[in-house]
């Protein structure tokens, strides 16, 4: 083999000289998000301060939508909702609220309807709305849903099949979700496409108190984690990856738990996809306690469970089509 070509894969496999590639793409990346993510300057940005709020707003609706909820819950989350949305309102004034606002009077309604008044939140979402008018009223907070038209619907044409899909965390307990039916949805999310079809996502199944115990450390289902029967972890494996793939494993992971997450509600059975969005202590605590790989990255859990004959789901407003896509001629 020539120097030339020597000194070239010298190079490209060294890991001292891959360290500092990367250090170099990762200091670029962070100096761009430290521009953009939400964190930065939030309350001087008409974006990032609205996801802040859609986060604690739907953190409402969802606590809403539980199975077990405690009614009267998240007062002082509401309190302090309303106030940041006076503040937003006051400082950008032509945006709308109208989702939040509705979230609000949902959960006011909720409360009132199963006896407990929240006067608090009631008197502070008063003043609220002297000062700001609602542009549309939009639908928020709990919706019905029935075993049987779910069914159905896991039948019909992919819109109507694509539509029917909803975040459950209203499960049935004594109806049992079988492992086989799992396993065959693995098998469908199979045909997911990757890159190159490097097929580098995997799903790391636990069952009963194991799923359990993912579900307590995952943290974002607390009040129904323990109603559902499975607990999938997909990963990617981050050997299948080069320089400038750093984040295609997200990007393959992510299609192949989206495609799982639709073949389980081809099977019937009720899912919702869970954030393993962690910092990297806890990504390390995650890995080691549930038995994963050094090399493969966490991309999302998915909790399985079986549908009730009828069962709640946040609505979860989606924004109008406009807003999901740019025509570029
Ligand atoms: C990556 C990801 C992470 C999520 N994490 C959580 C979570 O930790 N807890 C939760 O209750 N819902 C979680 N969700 C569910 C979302 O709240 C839900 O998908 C969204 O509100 C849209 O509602 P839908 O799934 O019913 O259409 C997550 C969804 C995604 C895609």
């Amino acid at each position: 083999m020539k120097l030339k070509d020597r000194v070239r894969l010298f190079i490209r496999h060294n890991r001292v000289i891959l360290l500092l590639r990367l250090m170099i793409e990762s200091l670029i990346e962070a100096w761009e998000q430290s521009k953009h993510l939400g964190a930065s300057r939030m309350l001087n940005d008409e974006v990032k301060f609205a996801a802040d709020l859609c986060i604690r707003a739907h953190a409402i609706e969802k606590g809403m939508s539980i199975g077990s909820v405690r009614v009267g819950f998240g007062v002082p989350k509401l309190l302090s909702l309303i106030d940041d949305l006076m503040l937003y309102v006051s400082r950008f004034p032509k945006a709308s609220i109208d989702e939040y606002v509705a979230i609000i009077e949902s959960y006011i309604s909720f409360n009132r309807e199963h006896g407990c008044a929240v006067e608090a939140v009631e008197a502070r979402y008063e003043v609220l709305k002297r000062m700001y008018t609602c542009r549309a009223t939009l639908q928020a907070g709990v919706a019905m849903k029935n075993r049987k038209e779910t069914l159905e619907a896991t039948a019909a044409s992919f819109d109507i099949f694509s539509h029917s899909r909803c975040s459950v965390r209203d499960f049935d307990t004594q109806v049992v979700v079988d492992i086989d039916e799992v396993i065959a949805a693995v098998d469908i999310a199979r045909k997911t496409p990757s890159a190159c079809n490097r097929q580098s996502a995997h799903a790391h199944i636990y069952q009963g108190a194991k799923a359990h115990e993912l579900l307590d450390f995952q943290g974002g289902c607390n009040g129904f984690g323990h109603d559902m029967q499975y607990a999938l972890l997909v990963t990617a494996d981050m050997r299948n990856y080069f320089i400038n793939e750093r984040h295609q494993m997200y990007v393959d992971g992510g299609l192949f738990a989206m495609d799982l997450l639709l073949s389980l509600h081809h099977k019937g059975v009720a899912t919702i996809p869970l954030t393993t969005a962690y910092k990297s202590g806890r990504t390390r605590e995650l890995k080691r306690r549930f038995g994963i790989a050094p090399h493969e990255v966490p991309v999302m859990i998915i909790g399985v469970g079986a549908y009730k004959e009828s069962y709640k789901v946040a609505v979860s407003h989606r924004n109008p089509v406009e807003s999901y896509y740019t025509l570029h001629r």
